[in-house]
This record gives C-alpha cells, structure tokens and sequence, in this order.
C-alpha cells in the first residue's frame, strides 16, 4: 500500500511539476534563457505606463513592482562612493587621474573590483563612473575625475577597471560623452570639434569601454557638440554608439541634461537623469498617440536600460546590501593605500634629495598638510584634501593627513607644523568690506544694466541701481536677482578706499566670466574676454590717508553660474614668519599645497595660478631653507613658475585619497619607491597649453573652438615646439633603468602586426618599477599627423640589478589615422618609427619598420 501511495505521488509529481514551474518561473525569471530573450519576455508583459515609469532615474533605477522588478540604487563615483553625501562614509579612494598616473593596468582591475565590494556592502548596484574625458586644458576642474590627456591611455586604464567592477557584479556608467572638457557654462557651452578629432582623440576611451571592456551604460554629456546637446544628439546616440560601435546598453543623460521629449528619443536617449519633465507619461502618451513616437521605440529604450542588469544578474539575486562584506572595509583602505603608492609622482628629485635621510627635524607647512576634515557632511568642509568637490566627493571614515603620514614615516624626527597661508584666505577677505561710495555711504555703487545682443548696454529701462555692501555673487541660471535685466547684462561697482596704514594695498578678483577692473582711473586688471574662471590680483602702491577709487566692471552674456568676488587687504597682512621660522630651525621642509575641493569642482573651471600667498611663500621657504620639497595637490598642472627652478624636489600627489599622507610619508621616507608617471603634460605657462586661445577667449559666444584639432597634450607641444615643464609620461624613481638590445619583427605584414621586444635594467640599488612607454611615429603620410603617438606601454617592476626582456605588440590600429574626407580609419603603408622612452620626451630606443 505504502509502495502504491508513494508510487502515485511521483508520478503525480512527475506530471504536474512543469506546469507548476510554468507558473512560478516566468521565463524572464529562468536563468537558462538568454539575457535577451529573459528581457524580450519580460518588456512583452509590461504595461505601457510600466515601461515609460521606467525611462526616469536619479539615485535609483526604477523597477516594475507588479513583475516583481526592483529598483536598484546608483550612486556616484569615480573616487568611491560618493553621491552628494547620501550615501553615508565610505573608503575615499585616490582620484581617477592617480589611477591613470599608475599606469598600472593590473591595479585598475584590482581597485575596480574593491570597488565593487565598496557597492555592495551598501546595496547599491549601479555605478555612475568611471569619468574619461580627456585632459584637454588644465583649468577643467574635473580632470581629477578623469584618465588624462592620452586617449590610449585613457583607454588602457578605463578597460580592465570597469571589468574590475562589472565581473563583481555592479554596473559601470562611462561618462561623460562626449567633448565635455571644460565646466564653465557647461549646461549651454557647444564644444566646436572636428570628426578627426573627435575619432583620434576624444572619443576612444569611450569605444573600448563599450566594446573591450562592454560596459553597461554611458552618460551624455551637459554640453552641446557642433551645436546639438549630447543628450539629443543622433549623430553621437544613434550613428557612433549604437550604429557603428554596436552599443547595446542604457544611454542615459546627464543630471538634468534632457531637454525634449520627441528629439531626444528620436536621437537614442533612453533615461532622463536627475529631471522628471521629459521622459514621461504626460509628454509621451500624446506623442504615442498620435503616432510620432511609435511604441516599439520605447520597447527599445525600455530594452536597453534592462538587457545590462540582465547581463551582470543584477536581478537573480537580492538586491539588499550584501552583509559578507563589511561597509568599514579593511581591504578597501589597504587598495586605498597601495593606490596612493602607485599615484603619486615625484616630478624632480635634486642631487638625490630624497629620499630623506634620517633628518632630525621636518617643518611641515603648508595648507594641504592637515586640513579639516573631521565631520559628519565632509562634503561641506573647505579644505578637505583627499579629494576635489561636487559630485565625486567622498565622505571618508577618516583622511591619513599629510602631517600625520610624515610623523608615522619619521618617528624619530621631531616634526613641527604651521599653515603658511590658508587656501580660505581670500574669501574672508572677501566678506569684509570697507568701501564708501562717492557719497560717503558704507559698500559700493553698483549698476546692472541690461545688454543687446552687440553687446552694448541697452538703452531700455532694465536697469538697477542700488548699494551692494561687498561683491560676493553667484547667480545660477533665472537667480531673482538678476533676472529681470534678461539673458546678457553688465554690472558696474564703484566705490572709495581709504587707506589706514603706510602699506600697499592687495585688490582680489575672482570672477567666471568677463570683468575689468579699475584703481583710480587706470585699468589694473582686464579680463574683459575672459570665460573661464580667474583668481588675479594686483598690489596697488599707498600710504596712510590715501584714497583710491576702484570700480570693476562685470559681464555675463547668458553664462551659468555668473561669479564674481571682489577682497582687499595690507600686503603685509599676509604674515608668514611663524612658518618660516620653523624652516629656518628644520633639517628640511615639506610644503603640501595646492587646490582642494573648494577651488577645484565640477560646474566652474579653475585658475591655473595657485591660491593667494603660496608661491610667496614657497619662494620664503626656499630662502629660509633650501632643502625645501614641495608636495602639490591638485586635478593638474597649475602655475610653479615662480619657485620651481629653485626648489630640489618637487612631488605631484594629484588627490591621493583618504591614505596619502601615508603614502607621501612612506615615498619621502624611501620606503616606498615612487612609481607614478604624469598622465597628462604640464606646461610652464598657460599660454604654452595647446588648449590657450581656443579655450576661454572664445568672445562669449558660448562656443569653445577645438582649433588645436587632435593636437591635445604632448602631440600639441611637440608640433608647437614647446618644451613643457614637464613631459607626459614623465616621473622619477629613486632607482635607475637601462634600456637595450631593441628587436622589431613585423610578424603580419598584413594585419600590421609587430613585436617589439627589449630588455630593461634595474641599473641602481633599490628594488623599482618603470614604466616603459612605446611610441609610433609616421614620417611621411597623406595628412598631417602628431610627432608621435603613445601605442602601448607597461609596468615593469624590478629587483635591484634585475633585467627583464619585455615584449609588446603592436597591431595595425596603432599605425592607423581617421582620414577626415573619406570618414574611415585608413593605415598608410611605409615606414614608421618606434620609439620606446621613460616619457614622451625621453626616448631611449627607437628603430623602424616597414608595413
Ligand atoms: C555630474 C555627473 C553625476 C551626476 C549625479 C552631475 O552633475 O556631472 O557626473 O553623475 O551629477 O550626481
């Protein structure tokens, strides 16, 4: 009886069990069908308003309740996780551009996938970074968040990094496409560019993530290319990304960025970022209806968002926080560290100054060196230096100071600390003023007056006339108190200083956007067609009793956001002695300066000079004592004119994250031995950039003009014939490398293959990595081409004495230009040289080849 009942059960079992399955699995649901036909199956279930619900995001991608669909949370990047704070703490990792400066493709793999663990441990699945804009201009306040200004560079790192992150399990967003190389008046600003450059140097960071690395979503960029927003741009959505590089992922905007309804999902757009105005139902149903928007292309839009998830298996498992791995993260803070090693470049080292030898006192100076950081919303707190600002700013569990990195790396050295001079200063001046207008009433006459379209005031009546009591202005876009003077206007303050003292007296500008500025008649200060942002200021000769009249000038021509900022002070206010009295005792100084998240953020450019008072100092300290080593934060190449002939060392720490002052403590030590070469070229003065002129001149016409074309970074000062300060590629070690024994083999003629193989030594007596960069140069082609080209590149690491045959390949796109006239990548058979260097500017082997 037993034996029958059990009988019956099977085969009852045996019978219904796939209709059970049938009605439990959907086959979206069956991990057995391919992300495809799982994501066909479940778009074919879905209501129309369930697929529209679908096209908007923010920090969340929406889901589907009734399918059982969950949302799945974003956050920023690329410096950890970030996202304006909401997220809480988190391991705050060096910037993109450090990791760029590693040069280190197996490290990029490793921090990608920590930083997938860093997603997980807080539930979030989808990643909006890495950032790879190129480097073209070093007043782009985002370059931190970049991979510099070489786009195999670029490439190289963004590939294995996003398979870091997406191999564990979390979704990449490459952005931001494309052109989108500068931040002022970013919303509006349409970045003129050729097809060559486009294809050469812009856009290949972007393809080889799509098609090396298959990310799984990219962002459109706020600007506009060749007069179309990249949000409804077909040629970039449509023709680039899905036609030719067969993208088949969400094309998303950025925050903010859509700006219609019908043109944009005509032009590819798929989500709507940060905004709910576009990509709805109140705009979409109507267009459906009467048939312009067929609902096969939401289908599509819909399609692409989903086929990614289904591809990472975002939804074949919980999407709650993943409690195995730790939000405080021991390993995370460890990648932290050995990224920051591996980031920071020591640029020039004198007579072997560093490594330090055992000095009994270090004066550790400057604003940079312990700034505040210590609270709850770091993101609010000026001076922090792990990182820049907006929307990549980390909140750190804690930050490794500079100050403290260099007592841990030197416990028997009595170390001292001083500011120097604050990186804050001349805001407070700002907020002080002592202006009287003509008529003896405390602030400043000002008058706002509308412009036409030539630029000349307008002789209607939009005008305001009032008493600002100081000039500190920021208006972003329709801000109440300039709108009703229209989209171009021009405010003009005028008011009187009485000097109190036998000193010369300091005037402060910093403005985004044309200004000029005038001390008793003459013009001190003219930046009438500047716009870009801009820190200058003048010293004007006085004594007691003195009055001067000043008046500055401002325009904006429809420019967001409008800044503008106006301080004084005594010249000799500025009072370094507590610093350089300290020097004067040390063995050796340490100065850390530079930027920091509150002169370095997205949505306004940055000034290529340092802040107020720094290369003053610096210059003191070199005086006070010559053994002076600067260590510099910053996104890039700012003015060192001043001092940087006179200083022995000079160490790039770009933003080195929660852990670099462990990691300078350990280099300037020499237990580390630095590794980190330049990821971009830095350039002596701003007028040598290949981007100066065709950057923030541009006579407001909201256009910025690509003129330089593909001569960005190093294959623009080469064909300038301009030495840089210093190289792209450039960076020392505390040991030395011989290079020998060059072998080239053409192994297909056809394909244009090529080997290259050499040998490298580790020639000095410390254990070291170089770097070695390879280089094409075509002697003679159709059109005119850069001088040379970076084409592969590797880290080497070597023991003291070690050698190493090193082999590299080159395959035929490396000897490949874009023709702009026949719109193909063509290779142009002959002879090409290959040259093998430490840097772009110092060769070491190079030979030729024929194709
Ligand atoms: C930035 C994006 C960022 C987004 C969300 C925008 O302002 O340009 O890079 O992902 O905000 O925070």
């Amino acid at each position: 009886m037993n034996y029958l009942r059990k009988t019956l059960y099977i085969v009852v079992v045996a019978l219904i069990s796939p209709l059970c399955m049938s009605a439990q699995t959907l086959p979206f649901q069956q991990k057995t069908l391919s992300p495809r036909e799982r994501v066909n199956d479940l778009v074919g279930r879905m209501t129309l308003n369930e697929k529209i619900y679908m096209l908007q995001s923010d920090f969340f991608y929406r889901g589907c309740e009734r399918l059982g669909i969950p949302c799945l949370e974003t956050a920023d990047g690329p410096l950890g996780v970030a996202s304006w704070g909401l997220k809480g703490r988190a391991t705050a990792f060096p910037s993109q551009l450090s990791l760029a400066a590693s040069w280190n493709r197996d490290l990029a793999y490793r921090i990608g996938a920590i930083y997938a663990k860093e997603w997980k441990a807080r539930g979030i699945q989808v990643f909006y970074g890495p950032g790879v804009n190129i480097y073209r201009s070093s007043k782009d306040s985002r370059n931190f968040e970049y991979m510099g200004e070489d786009p195999y560079l670029a490439s190289e790192m963004a590939v294995p990094f996003i398979q870091g992150i997406q191999q564990n399990g979390i979704l990449a967003t490459v952005k931001h496409f494309v052109a989108n190389d500068q931040e002022f008046d970013r919303y509006h600003v349409s970045s003129e560019v050729s097809e060559r450059a486009l294809q050469e140097i812009y856009y290949p960071p972007f393809k080889a993530a799509i098609q090396r690395a298959g990310v799984g979503a990219i962002m459109m960029g706020y600007n506009l290319v060749n007069g179309v927003y990249c949000a409804q741009n077909k040629q970039l959505m449509s023709d680039v990304l899905r036609r030719k590089w067969g993208f088949q992922g969400t094309i998303m905007s950025d925050w903010g960025a859509t700006h219609s309804t019908l043109e944009s999902v005509r032009a590819g757009l798929d989500m709507e970022l940060g905004t709910f105005d576009y990509l709805n139902q109140r705009q979409l149903l109507p267009l459906i209806k009467f048939g312009a928007i067929k609902t096969s292309e939401i289908d599509s839009m819909v399609t692409h968002i989903l086929l990614p998830c289904f591809r990472l298996g975002l939804f074949d498992k919980p999407v709650s926080r993943d409690l195995s791995v730790p939000t405080y993260n021991e390993e995370a803070n460890q990648a932290a560290y050995e990224e920051a090693c591996e980031g920071i470049i020591l640029l020039k080292n004198n007579e072997g100054i560093l490594p330090l030898k055992s000095p009994s006192s270090i004066a550790v100076i400057g604003p940079n060196a312990n700034p505040n950081v210590v609270s709850d919303n770091c993101y609010d707190v000026k001076g922090c230096s792990y990182g820049g600002g907006g929307s990549s700013k980390v909140n750190p569990w804690y930050v490794v100071t500079d100050l403290e990195g260099i007592k841990k790396a030197f416990p028997q050295a009595q170390v001292s600390y001083h500011e120097g001079v604050s990186n804050a200063y001349k805001r407070r001046l700002f907020s002080n003023s002592v202006f009287t207008t003509s008529q003896g009433k405390r602030g400043l006459q000002a008058c706002y007056v509308s412009l036409v379209d030539s630029g000349k005031v307008s002789t209607g009546t939009r005008s305001i006339n009032q008493i600002d009591k100081q000039i500190d202005f920021r208006w972003e876009e329709g801000a109440s108190a300039v709108r009703s003077l229209g989209a171009a206007y021009q405010v003009e303050w005028k008011g009187v200083i009485a000097s109190e003292r036998n000193d010369s007296i300091l005037i402060f500008v910093d403005a985004q956007g044309g200004y000029r500025l005038d001390v008793d008649g003459s013009t001190v200060i003219d930046k009438r067609h500047s716009q870009t942002f801009a820190n200058q200021w003048v010293k004007i000769p006085s004594r007691k009793g003195r009055k001067h009249t000043v008046c500055l000038t401002y325009w904006n021509r429809n420019c967001h956001p409008a800044e503008i900022r106006m301080g004084w002070d005594y010249a000799h206010a500025v009072d370094y002695s507590e610093a350089l009295d300290l020097a004067r005792k040390a063995d050796c100084v340490v100065f850390c300066g530079g930027l920091d998240a509150s002169l370095e953020f997205e949505g306004t450019d940055r000034s290529f000079e340092l802040p107020y008072g720094q290369d003053a100092l610096i210059q003191a300290l070199i005086k006070a004592n010559p053994r002076t080593i600067v260590a510099m934060h910053g996104g890039g190449a700012m003015d060192m004119s001043a001092w940087i002939d006179k200083v022995p060392a000079l160490l790039h720490m770009l933003y080195p994250g929660q852990e670099g002052g462990t990691a300078l403590g350990q280099i300037l030590s020499g237990k580390v031995n630095p590794s980190a070469k330049l990821p971009f070229t830095m350039e002596r003065k701003w007028e040598d950039s290949p981007a100066c002129g065709n950057y923030d001149e541009t006579r407001m016409l909201r256009k910025v003009f690509y003129r330089e074309g593909i001569y960005v970074g190093y294959r623009g000062y080469e064909r300038k014939g301009i030495k840089p300060l210093f190289a792209f590629g450039h960076g020392l070690s505390y040991t030395t490398f011989a290079y020998d024994n060059l072998s080239l083999v053409v192994t297909d003629k056809k394909k244009g293959m090529v080997k290259v193989a050499f040998d490298i030594t580790n020639t000095g007596r410390q254990d070291g990595a170089e770097v070695v960069q390879l280089y094409v140069h075509d002697p003679v082609a159709m059109v005119d081409r850069p001088y040379k080209e970076l084409k592969n590149f590797a880290k080497v690491f070597l023991k003291a004495g070690e050698t190493r045959h090193v082999e590299m390949l080159l395959r035929d796109d490396a000897f490949k230009y874009y023709h702009p006239k026949r719109h193909a990548w063509v290779l142009e058979h002959g002879k090409f040289d290959i040259l093998v260097g430490a840097s772009s500017a110092d060769v070491r082997l190079r030979g030729s080849i024929k194709l």
